[in-house]
This record gives C-alpha cells, structure tokens and sequence, in this order.
C-alpha cells in the first residue's frame, strides 16, 4: 500500500557527506541462518571488532526487534515476509546514514532477502550465511527452542516445521560449526577489507 500525496524531501547532510565525516563507507551485513547458527554471537563479535576500528555500527537483532518493531508479527510465512520487509526498510535508512548496520535474522527465504537486496545500491547488502547443520543447532539449543519444537509445542520452527531456503551467491559462507567465532569475524573483516570498506 503506498501513502497517497507524499513528496520526499531530500536532505543536505547527505549519505556521502556523512560517510566522509565517518571515515568508511556505509552498508549492510545481512546474517542468515538457522536458529542457533550463531548469526547474534558473529553480528555483535563483528560489531565490536569494528567499534574498536572507529566504525560508526549497529546491529538489528531478531529477539530485540520483536519486541518492538516487529512485536505484532509471529512465525507464518507473511508474518516472517513482513518483518524482513521491516528490517530491510530500517536497513537502509541506516545506510542512508552512513552506518555499518549488521542484521541478524533467520530470514528463511530467499525471495525476501533478495528484495532487500534490490532495496539498496549494488554492493551495499552484504548476505553472509552462517551455515550450521540442523543437528548442530539443535545440540546448541542455546534457548530450549529446539527441545520445545520437536515436543510440538512451538508451530512453524524453522528446521523442523517450516523452511530454511540456504543462500545460493552469499557474499560470505561463514561455518560455525568448523571454525571458532574470532575465525568467523577476521573472515567478515577480511571481506570488508577487500571490498573497500574498511581501509
Ligand atoms: S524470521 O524468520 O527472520 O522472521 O525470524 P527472526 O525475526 O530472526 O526471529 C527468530 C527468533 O525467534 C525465536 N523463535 C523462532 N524462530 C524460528 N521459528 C519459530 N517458530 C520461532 N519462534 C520463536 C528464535 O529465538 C529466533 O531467534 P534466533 O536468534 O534465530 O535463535
Ligand atoms: P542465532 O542468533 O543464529 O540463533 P546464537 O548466536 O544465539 O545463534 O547462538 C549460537 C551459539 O553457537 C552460541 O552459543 C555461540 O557461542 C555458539 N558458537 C559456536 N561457534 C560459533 C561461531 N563460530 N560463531 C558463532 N557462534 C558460535
């Protein structure tokens, strides 16, 4: 639905100004993965690692954006389709302002996450898969979520009830099932430093 008889202002501190005050380019690190996979722990070690840099950060996370922003929405298919649209929508204004904004949701499927994809200018969504075999997760079960959908207690779980769709041309493959989380972050730090947004 679009508001009728709005016209965009456009301002003078622009993302470019901000961006050079800053001293890096903004852009968005778009997490993706199985409950557990380990996207909260990477975003917010990554965030730190750049913080420490001087980067101007912010991560959205699943759990705190469901309190607020996205507090209305459960876990059917529209309802997950609605909030990644959200997320994407606050992603940009962060671009926009010049942020490095770091994402961590599920977002299961892949038409939504290329949507955010075409939301923004070519090479500022970054998808980076956290890939966790289920069983990992499962073993994990950092919040007893697992336990408590295998028992049908908890409907439409992602894994066990309702679809992963895996990244087919992520920018980064991250296995934190393999590698220990310092590895994860210098593989996403290595990636911006390739890419120009980071020095
Ligand atoms: S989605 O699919 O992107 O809209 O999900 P997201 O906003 O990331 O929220 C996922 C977190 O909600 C908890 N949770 C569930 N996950 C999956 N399926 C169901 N049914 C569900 N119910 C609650 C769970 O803690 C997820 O957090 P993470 O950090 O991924 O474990
Ligand atoms: P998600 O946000 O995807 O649900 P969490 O970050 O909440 O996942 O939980 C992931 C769990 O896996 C944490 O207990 C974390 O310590 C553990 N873990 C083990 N190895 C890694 C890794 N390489 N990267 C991220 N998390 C890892």
């Amino acid at each position: 639905m679009k508001s009728a008889n709005v016209v965009w202002h456009h301002a003078t501190v622009t993302r470019a100004r901000r961006e050079a005050q800053n001293g890096h380019r903004g852009v968005i690190l778009w997490f993706t993965g199985l409950s557990g996979a380990g996207k909260s722990t990477l975003a917010h070690a990554v965030e730190e690692r750049l913080y420490q840099l001087g980067c101007h950060t912010f991560v959205l996370d699943g759990d705190n954006v469901r309190h607020g922003l996205c507090a209305d929405l459960g876990f059917s298919d529209a309802a997950r389709k609605e909030n990644i649209r959200r997320i994407g929508e606050a992603a940009k204004l962060f671009l926009e302002a010049g942020v490095i904004s770091l994402t961590a949701f599920i977002s299961p499927f892949r038409s939504d996450r290329e949507r955010v994809r075409s939301l923004v200018p070519h090479g500022d969504f970054l998808e980076i898969y956290c890939r966790c075999p289920i069983t990992v997760c499962e073993t994990r079960d950092v919040k007893g979520l697992y336990k408590r959908a295998r028992a049908g207690e908890i409907k439409d779980f992602t894994g066990i009830s309702s679809p992963y769709e895996e990244p087919e041309a992520p920018e980064l493959t991250v296995d934190t099932d393999q590698f220990d989380l310092d590895r994860c972050v210098d593989a996403v730090i290595a990636m911006l430093r390739e890419r120009g947004i980071l020095a």
